[in-house]
Protein backbone atom coordinates (compact mmCIF):
# COMPACT_ATOMS: atom_id res chain seq x y z
CA UNK A 1 0.00 0.00 0.00
CA UNK A 2 1.36 3.60 -1.06
CA UNK A 3 2.85 5.43 2.41
CA UNK A 4 0.66 7.55 4.13
CA UNK A 5 1.64 11.15 3.37
CA UNK A 6 3.34 13.44 6.07
CA UNK A 7 3.88 17.59 5.84
CA UNK A 8 5.89 18.85 8.36
CA UNK A 9 5.46 22.43 9.72
CA UNK A 10 8.59 23.77 11.15
CA UNK A 11 11.70 21.28 10.91
CA UNK A 12 13.52 22.92 14.30
CA UNK A 13 14.92 20.61 16.98
CA UNK A 14 12.13 17.96 17.27
CA UNK A 15 11.51 18.24 13.59
CA UNK A 16 14.35 17.16 12.64
CA UNK A 17 14.72 14.47 14.94
CA UNK A 18 11.23 13.36 13.78
CA UNK A 19 12.65 12.86 10.22
CA UNK A 20 15.91 10.77 11.34
CA UNK A 21 13.87 8.58 13.74
CA UNK A 22 11.13 7.86 11.08
CA UNK A 23 14.32 7.05 8.27
CA UNK A 24 16.02 5.22 10.71
CA UNK A 25 13.43 2.55 11.96
CA UNK A 26 11.32 3.11 9.00
CA UNK A 27 11.01 -0.75 8.45
CA UNK A 28 10.21 -1.22 11.97
CA UNK A 29 7.12 1.17 12.52
CA UNK A 30 5.69 0.01 8.74
CA UNK A 31 5.35 -3.49 10.56
CA UNK A 32 3.83 -1.87 13.36
CA UNK A 33 1.83 0.46 11.56
CA UNK A 34 0.65 -1.92 8.63
CA UNK A 35 1.55 0.59 6.56
CA UNK A 36 4.80 2.82 5.38
CA UNK A 37 4.88 6.85 6.75
CA UNK A 38 7.02 9.40 4.78
CA UNK A 39 7.20 12.95 5.40
CA UNK A 40 7.54 14.51 1.64
CA UNK A 41 7.32 18.20 2.43
CA UNK A 42 8.66 20.26 5.02
CA UNK A 43 7.63 24.35 5.55
CA UNK A 44 10.05 25.94 6.94
CA UNK A 45 11.76 30.08 6.72
CA UNK A 46 14.96 28.25 6.24
CA UNK A 47 14.61 26.46 2.66
CA UNK A 48 18.43 25.82 2.56
CA UNK A 49 18.52 24.73 6.05
CA UNK A 50 15.66 22.31 5.72
CA UNK A 51 16.60 21.12 2.69
CA UNK A 52 20.21 19.84 4.14
CA UNK A 53 18.20 17.96 6.76
CA UNK A 54 15.84 16.17 4.54
CA UNK A 55 17.78 15.80 1.52
CA UNK A 56 16.71 15.94 -1.94
CA UNK A 57 13.99 13.88 -2.01
CA UNK A 58 11.85 15.55 0.12
CA UNK A 59 10.20 18.93 -1.10
CA UNK A 60 10.63 21.79 1.18
CA UNK A 61 8.75 25.16 0.70
CA UNK A 62 8.43 28.66 2.79
CA UNK A 63 4.82 28.63 2.74
CA UNK A 64 3.29 26.43 5.30
CA UNK A 65 0.05 26.54 3.00
CA UNK A 66 1.42 25.04 0.37
CA UNK A 67 2.02 21.85 2.44
CA UNK A 68 -2.07 22.12 3.67
CA UNK A 69 -3.11 22.70 -0.02
CA UNK A 70 -1.05 19.54 -1.12
CA UNK A 71 -4.06 16.90 -1.97
CA UNK A 72 -1.53 13.97 -1.32
CA UNK A 73 -0.47 15.10 2.29
CA UNK A 74 -3.00 12.77 4.72
CA UNK A 75 -1.19 14.25 8.03
CA UNK A 76 0.46 17.76 8.96
CA UNK A 77 2.47 17.74 11.74
CA UNK A 78 2.56 21.29 13.72
CA UNK A 79 5.80 22.07 15.20
CA UNK A 80 5.74 25.81 14.91
CA UNK A 81 4.50 26.88 18.67
CA UNK A 82 2.93 29.70 19.96
CA UNK A 83 -0.95 30.66 19.76
CA UNK A 84 -0.54 32.51 16.67
CA UNK A 85 0.13 31.37 13.00
CA UNK A 86 0.42 28.21 14.55
CA UNK A 87 -3.28 28.31 15.70
CA UNK A 88 -4.07 29.19 12.02
CA UNK A 89 -2.35 26.39 10.07
CA UNK A 90 -3.96 24.06 12.84
CA UNK A 91 -7.20 25.22 12.00
CA UNK A 92 -6.68 25.35 8.09
CA UNK A 93 -5.23 22.28 8.10
CA UNK A 94 -8.43 20.76 9.88
CA UNK A 95 -10.59 22.67 7.69
CA UNK A 96 -8.88 21.09 4.32
CA UNK A 97 -8.98 17.45 6.09
CA UNK A 98 -5.55 16.68 7.43
CA UNK A 99 -5.00 15.12 10.50
CA UNK A 100 -2.62 16.77 12.62
CA UNK A 101 0.01 15.99 14.83
CA UNK A 102 1.00 18.68 17.44
CA UNK A 103 3.48 19.65 20.15
CA UNK A 104 1.97 22.45 21.00
CA UNK A 105 0.56 22.46 24.10
CA UNK A 106 -0.08 26.17 24.78
CA UNK A 107 -2.14 26.11 21.60
CA UNK A 108 -4.38 22.83 23.09
CA UNK A 109 -4.43 24.24 26.82
CA UNK A 110 -5.89 27.64 25.39
CA UNK A 111 -7.80 27.14 22.36
CA UNK A 112 -7.98 23.11 22.31
CA UNK A 113 -11.71 23.50 22.89
CA UNK A 114 -12.30 25.79 19.44
CA UNK A 115 -9.49 23.08 18.15
CA UNK A 116 -11.19 19.89 19.17
CA UNK A 117 -14.78 20.91 18.39
CA UNK A 118 -13.21 21.68 14.60
CA UNK A 119 -11.78 18.29 14.24
CA UNK A 120 -14.39 16.15 15.21
CA UNK A 121 -16.96 18.32 13.25
CA UNK A 122 -14.51 17.32 9.99
CA UNK A 123 -13.98 13.93 11.01
CA UNK A 124 -10.25 14.02 11.68
CA UNK A 125 -7.89 13.49 14.64
CA UNK A 126 -5.34 16.10 16.51
CA UNK A 127 -3.07 14.11 18.45
CA UNK A 128 -0.95 15.48 20.91
CA UNK A 129 1.15 12.97 22.72
CA UNK A 130 4.40 15.23 22.34
CA UNK A 131 2.90 18.05 24.16
CA UNK A 132 3.15 16.92 27.53
CA UNK A 133 6.30 15.29 29.29
CA UNK A 134 7.63 15.23 25.37
CA UNK A 135 8.99 11.28 25.13
CA UNK A 136 6.47 9.78 27.96
CA UNK A 137 3.61 8.39 26.77
CA UNK A 138 1.32 10.02 29.54
CA UNK A 139 -1.29 11.06 27.19
CA UNK A 140 -1.29 7.32 25.78
CA UNK A 141 -2.05 6.51 29.63
CA UNK A 142 -4.50 8.38 30.76
CA UNK A 143 -6.85 8.63 27.72
CA UNK A 144 -6.45 4.71 27.22
CA UNK A 145 -4.46 2.42 29.89
CA UNK A 146 -6.17 3.44 32.55
CA UNK A 147 -9.66 3.98 31.15
CA UNK A 148 -11.38 1.52 33.53
CA UNK A 149 -10.21 4.12 36.37
CA UNK A 150 -11.78 6.53 37.97
CA UNK A 151 -9.13 9.06 38.26
CA UNK A 152 -8.43 10.75 41.53
CA UNK A 153 -5.45 12.82 41.42
CA UNK A 154 -1.94 13.83 39.47
CA UNK A 155 1.03 14.93 40.24
CA UNK A 156 3.64 15.78 37.61
CA UNK A 157 7.18 16.67 37.11
CA UNK A 158 6.25 18.12 33.63
CA UNK A 159 9.08 20.89 33.22
CA UNK A 160 12.65 19.98 32.69
CA UNK A 161 14.18 23.40 32.85
CA UNK A 162 12.50 24.08 36.28
CA UNK A 163 13.58 20.87 37.79
CA UNK A 164 17.30 21.38 36.24
CA UNK A 165 17.62 24.10 38.26
CA UNK A 166 15.73 23.11 41.51
CA UNK A 167 18.24 19.69 41.31
CA UNK A 168 21.27 22.31 41.01
CA UNK A 169 20.42 24.54 43.93
CA UNK A 170 19.85 21.59 46.13
CA UNK A 171 23.39 20.15 45.00
CA UNK A 172 25.10 23.52 45.03
CA UNK A 173 23.43 24.85 47.94
CA UNK A 174 22.79 28.23 45.03
CA UNK A 175 20.12 30.82 44.75
CA UNK A 176 17.43 30.71 42.20
CA UNK A 177 19.44 33.32 40.21
CA UNK A 178 22.80 32.43 39.76
CA UNK A 179 21.66 29.06 38.71
CA UNK A 180 19.39 30.26 35.95
CA UNK A 181 22.55 32.26 34.51
CA UNK A 182 24.04 28.75 34.62
CA UNK A 183 21.05 26.96 33.07
CA UNK A 184 21.20 29.28 30.48
CA UNK A 185 24.79 28.50 29.56
CA UNK A 186 24.55 25.59 29.62
CA UNK A 187 21.45 25.67 27.10
CA UNK A 188 18.84 23.71 29.65
CA UNK A 189 16.83 26.87 29.68
CA UNK A 190 16.39 29.41 27.28
CA UNK A 191 17.45 32.67 26.85
CA UNK A 192 13.65 34.37 27.60
CA UNK A 193 12.82 31.50 30.28
CA UNK A 194 9.64 32.94 31.41
CA UNK A 195 6.77 30.58 30.05
CA UNK A 196 9.33 28.05 31.86
CA UNK A 197 10.58 29.43 35.60
CA UNK A 198 6.91 31.23 35.63
CA UNK A 199 5.27 27.87 35.59
CA UNK A 200 3.01 28.65 32.52
CA UNK A 201 4.51 25.70 30.31
CA UNK A 202 4.17 23.28 33.32
CA UNK A 203 0.40 24.82 33.31
CA UNK A 204 -0.18 24.33 29.53
CA UNK A 205 0.43 20.29 30.27
CA UNK A 206 -1.31 20.22 33.65
CA UNK A 207 -4.24 21.59 32.00
CA UNK A 208 -4.80 19.16 29.03
CA UNK A 209 -4.05 16.36 31.51
CA UNK A 210 -6.54 17.45 33.51
CA UNK A 211 -9.11 17.74 30.54
CA UNK A 212 -8.19 14.49 29.93
CA UNK A 213 -8.47 12.78 33.34
CA UNK A 214 -11.69 13.93 33.93
CA UNK A 215 -13.64 14.63 31.43
CA UNK A 216 -13.76 18.44 31.28
CA UNK A 217 -12.93 20.89 29.22
CA UNK A 218 -9.39 22.67 28.63
CA UNK A 219 -9.19 25.77 31.12
CA UNK A 220 -5.89 27.12 31.10
CA UNK A 221 -7.54 30.42 32.41
CA UNK A 222 -8.97 28.48 35.44
CA UNK A 223 -5.26 27.02 36.37
CA UNK A 224 -3.05 28.66 39.37
CA UNK A 225 0.11 29.08 38.07
CA UNK A 226 2.92 30.39 40.56
CA UNK A 227 6.66 29.47 39.37
CA UNK A 228 10.25 29.19 40.99
CA UNK A 229 11.91 32.48 40.91
CA UNK A 230 11.06 33.02 44.70
CA UNK A 231 12.63 30.12 46.21
CA UNK A 232 15.65 30.41 48.02
CA UNK A 233 18.36 28.06 48.46
CA UNK A 234 17.76 28.54 52.34
CA UNK A 235 13.81 27.27 52.04
CA UNK A 236 15.74 24.06 49.83
CA UNK A 237 17.68 23.41 52.73
CA UNK A 238 15.24 23.71 55.65
CA UNK A 239 13.05 21.51 53.53
CA UNK A 240 15.71 18.73 52.99
CA UNK A 241 16.28 19.14 57.17
CA UNK A 242 12.30 18.20 57.78
CA UNK A 243 12.67 15.22 55.35
CA UNK A 244 11.16 16.76 52.11
CA UNK A 245 12.65 17.91 48.48
CA UNK A 246 10.91 21.10 46.88
CA UNK A 247 9.55 20.17 43.15
CA UNK A 248 7.60 22.63 40.28
CA UNK A 249 4.44 20.57 40.51
CA UNK A 250 1.61 20.23 37.89
CA UNK A 251 -1.37 18.82 40.03
CA UNK A 252 -4.91 18.44 39.39
CA UNK A 253 -7.32 16.68 41.58
CA UNK A 254 -11.20 15.28 41.63
CA UNK A 255 -12.58 16.64 45.32
CA UNK A 256 -16.22 16.56 46.02
CA UNK A 257 -16.55 20.35 45.75
CA UNK A 258 -14.66 20.52 41.96
CA UNK A 259 -11.63 20.09 40.19
CA UNK A 260 -8.06 21.66 41.69
CA UNK A 261 -5.66 22.62 38.80
CA UNK A 262 -2.47 24.42 39.86
CA UNK A 263 1.32 25.03 39.16
CA UNK A 264 3.56 25.41 42.27
CA UNK A 265 6.50 25.24 44.23
CA UNK A 266 5.83 21.99 46.72
CA UNK A 267 7.46 20.58 49.31
CA UNK A 268 7.17 16.30 48.47
CA UNK A 269 8.48 13.84 51.10
CA UNK A 270 12.14 12.76 49.92
CA UNK A 271 11.32 9.12 50.24
CA UNK A 272 8.46 9.30 47.06
CA UNK A 273 9.58 8.20 43.89
CA UNK A 274 8.79 11.10 42.27
CA UNK A 275 11.25 13.19 44.87
CA UNK A 276 13.97 11.95 43.13
CA UNK A 277 13.41 13.10 39.67
CA UNK A 278 16.75 15.17 39.37
CA UNK A 279 18.14 17.12 36.59
CA UNK A 280 16.13 18.06 33.24
CA UNK A 281 13.94 14.26 33.43
CA UNK A 282 10.15 14.70 33.83
CA UNK A 283 7.53 12.00 35.82
CA UNK A 284 4.46 12.01 36.15
CA UNK A 285 1.97 10.10 39.00
CA UNK A 286 -1.87 9.13 38.31
CA UNK A 287 -3.75 7.56 40.98
CA UNK A 288 -6.62 5.99 39.77
CA UNK A 289 -9.26 4.08 42.14
CA UNK A 290 -8.92 1.02 40.33
CA UNK A 291 -4.45 0.58 39.57
CA UNK A 292 -4.24 2.43 42.79
CA UNK A 293 -0.57 5.08 42.18
CA UNK A 294 1.02 4.95 38.83
CA UNK A 295 4.62 6.35 38.00
CA UNK A 296 6.00 7.26 34.47
CA UNK A 297 9.45 8.93 34.47
CA UNK A 298 11.44 10.00 31.15
CA UNK A 299 13.10 13.04 29.63
CA UNK A 300 10.72 15.32 29.09
CA UNK A 301 12.22 17.31 26.12
CA UNK A 302 14.81 17.09 23.64
CA UNK A 303 14.80 16.33 19.72
CA UNK A 304 14.44 12.23 19.49
CA UNK A 305 12.59 11.68 22.79
CA UNK A 306 10.11 14.09 21.61
CA UNK A 307 9.86 13.07 18.05
CA UNK A 308 9.52 9.46 19.77
CA UNK A 309 5.58 11.11 20.89
CA UNK A 310 5.13 12.84 17.52
CA UNK A 311 6.11 9.05 15.73
CA UNK A 312 3.69 7.52 18.39
CA UNK A 313 0.83 9.85 16.91
CA UNK A 314 1.68 9.23 13.07
CA UNK A 315 1.34 5.37 13.52
CA UNK A 316 -2.18 5.81 15.63
CA UNK A 317 -3.27 8.19 13.00
CA UNK A 318 -2.17 5.74 10.21
CA UNK A 319 -3.99 2.99 11.95
CA UNK A 320 -6.97 4.59 12.75
CA UNK A 321 -7.66 7.28 9.63
CA UNK A 322 -10.08 4.79 7.49
CA UNK A 323 -12.09 3.78 10.86
CA UNK A 324 -15.50 5.53 11.22
CA UNK A 325 -14.54 9.03 13.44
CA UNK A 326 -17.35 7.41 16.23
CA UNK A 327 -15.21 4.66 17.10
CA UNK A 328 -11.85 6.28 17.18
CA UNK A 329 -10.66 7.25 21.14
CA UNK A 330 -11.86 10.44 21.51
CA UNK A 331 -9.42 13.57 21.80
CA UNK A 332 -10.08 14.38 25.48
CA UNK A 333 -10.84 10.76 26.20
CA UNK A 334 -14.30 10.87 27.16
CA UNK A 335 -17.09 11.19 24.19
CA UNK A 336 -17.59 14.78 23.03
CA UNK A 337 -21.39 14.69 24.15
CA UNK A 338 -20.34 13.07 27.67
CA UNK A 339 -17.80 15.75 29.08
CA UNK A 340 -18.39 17.13 32.62
CA UNK A 341 -18.78 20.63 33.48
CA UNK A 342 -17.61 19.67 36.81
CA UNK A 343 -16.15 23.58 37.70
CA UNK A 344 -12.18 24.61 38.39
CA UNK A 345 -11.99 25.60 41.97
CA UNK A 346 -10.70 29.05 42.83
CA UNK A 347 -7.39 28.67 44.52
CA UNK A 348 -8.93 30.12 47.67
CA UNK A 349 -10.99 27.03 48.22
CA UNK A 350 -7.85 24.40 47.60
CA UNK A 351 -6.95 22.22 50.93
CA UNK A 352 -3.60 21.28 50.88
CA UNK A 353 -0.79 21.75 53.81
CA UNK A 354 1.50 24.00 54.39
CA UNK A 355 5.78 25.41 55.13
CA UNK A 356 5.99 28.41 55.98
CA UNK A 357 8.94 30.32 56.99
CA UNK A 358 9.15 32.85 59.08
CA UNK A 359 12.13 35.55 59.97
CA UNK A 360 11.15 36.14 63.62
CA UNK A 361 12.97 38.32 66.58
CA UNK A 362 14.49 36.17 68.75
CA UNK A 363 12.70 36.90 72.27
CA UNK A 364 10.27 35.85 74.44
CA UNK A 365 6.94 35.02 72.95
CA UNK A 366 7.16 35.24 69.59
CA UNK A 367 6.36 31.50 68.99
CA UNK A 368 3.30 31.73 71.31
CA UNK A 369 2.07 34.40 69.17
CA UNK A 370 2.55 33.20 65.73
CA UNK A 371 0.95 29.38 66.94
CA UNK A 372 -1.97 31.16 69.18
CA UNK A 373 -2.88 32.74 65.22
CA UNK A 374 -2.53 29.55 63.36
CA UNK A 375 -4.41 27.79 66.65
CA UNK A 376 -7.12 30.94 66.65
CA UNK A 377 -7.89 30.27 62.58
CA UNK A 378 -8.12 27.03 63.08
CA UNK A 379 -5.07 25.23 61.52
CA UNK A 380 -3.16 22.06 62.83
CA UNK A 381 0.82 22.42 63.34
CA UNK A 382 2.40 19.22 61.87
CA UNK A 383 5.76 19.95 62.77
CA UNK A 384 7.93 23.47 64.10
CA UNK A 385 11.93 24.26 63.13
CA UNK A 386 13.58 26.77 64.75
CA UNK A 387 17.46 27.59 64.35
CA UNK A 388 19.71 29.41 66.61
CA UNK A 389 19.54 32.84 65.89
CA UNK A 390 23.68 32.49 65.48
CA UNK A 391 23.05 29.79 63.23
CA UNK A 392 20.91 31.66 60.97
CA UNK A 393 22.46 34.88 60.91
CA UNK A 394 25.53 34.91 62.28
CA UNK A 395 27.07 35.59 65.96
CA UNK A 396 25.12 38.11 68.27
CA UNK A 397 22.64 37.92 65.72
CA UNK A 398 18.95 38.57 66.95
CA UNK A 399 16.81 37.45 64.67
CA UNK A 400 16.01 33.90 63.25
CA UNK A 401 13.88 31.49 61.36
CA UNK A 402 11.24 30.05 62.11
CA UNK A 403 10.05 26.79 60.47
CA UNK A 404 6.19 25.51 60.65
CA UNK A 405 5.00 23.07 58.61
CA UNK A 406 1.02 22.50 59.01
CA UNK A 407 -1.70 20.01 58.37
CA UNK A 408 -4.52 20.14 55.90
CA UNK A 409 -5.79 23.75 55.40
CA UNK A 410 -8.21 25.70 53.20
CA UNK A 411 -6.18 28.17 51.03
CA UNK A 412 -8.14 31.06 51.98
CA UNK A 413 -7.74 30.39 55.64
CA UNK A 414 -3.89 30.03 55.47
CA UNK A 415 -4.13 33.51 53.46
CA UNK A 416 -6.04 35.41 56.19
CA UNK A 417 -3.84 33.74 58.67
CA UNK A 418 -0.30 34.81 57.49
CA UNK A 419 -1.80 38.31 56.70
CA UNK A 420 -2.46 38.20 60.41
CA UNK A 421 0.93 37.01 61.39
CA UNK A 422 2.47 39.50 59.01
CA UNK A 423 1.29 42.17 61.20
CA UNK A 424 3.14 41.19 63.94
CA UNK A 425 5.54 43.46 65.08
CA UNK A 426 8.04 40.58 66.26
CA UNK A 427 7.98 39.62 62.42
CA UNK A 428 10.87 41.21 60.58
CA UNK A 429 9.61 39.82 56.76
CA UNK A 430 7.71 38.70 54.57
CA UNK A 431 6.62 35.25 55.39
CA UNK A 432 7.80 32.94 52.85
CA UNK A 433 4.74 30.17 52.16
CA UNK A 434 5.29 26.73 50.32
CA UNK A 435 2.54 24.59 49.88
CA UNK A 436 3.38 20.18 50.88
CA UNK A 437 2.07 17.26 49.28
CA UNK A 438 2.32 14.12 50.98
CA UNK A 439 1.22 12.32 47.40
CA UNK A 440 0.19 9.24 49.61
N1 LIG B 1 10.56 23.88 28.01
C1 LIG B 1 10.01 22.62 28.39
C2 LIG B 1 10.77 22.06 29.57
C3 LIG B 1 10.03 21.59 27.32
O1 LIG B 1 11.69 22.69 30.08
O2 LIG B 1 10.41 20.99 30.03
C4 LIG B 1 8.96 21.78 26.32
O3 LIG B 1 7.71 21.84 26.91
Amino acid sequence: MKPIQVGLLGIGTVGSGTFNVLQRNQEEIQRRAGRGIEITMVADLDVARAQSIVGPDVKVVNDARQVIANPEIDIVIELIGGYGIAKALVLEAIAAGKHVVTANKALLAVHGTEIFAAASAKGVMVAFEAAVAGGIPIIKALREGLTANRIQWIAGIINGTTNFILSEMRDKGLDFDVVLKEAQRLGYAEADPTFDIEGVDAAHKATLMSAIAFGIPVQFDKAYVEGITKLGAADIRYAEQLGYRIKLLGITKRTAHGVELRVHPSLVPAKRLIANVEGAMNAVVVHGDAVGTTLYYGKGAGSEPTASAVIADLVDITRLHTADPLNRVPHLAFQPDAMSDVAVLPMSEVVTSYYLRLRVADEAGVLAQVTGLLAGAGVSIDAVLQREADEVGGEGATSTDLIILTHDTREGTMNDVIAQMQGLPSVLAPITRIRKEELN
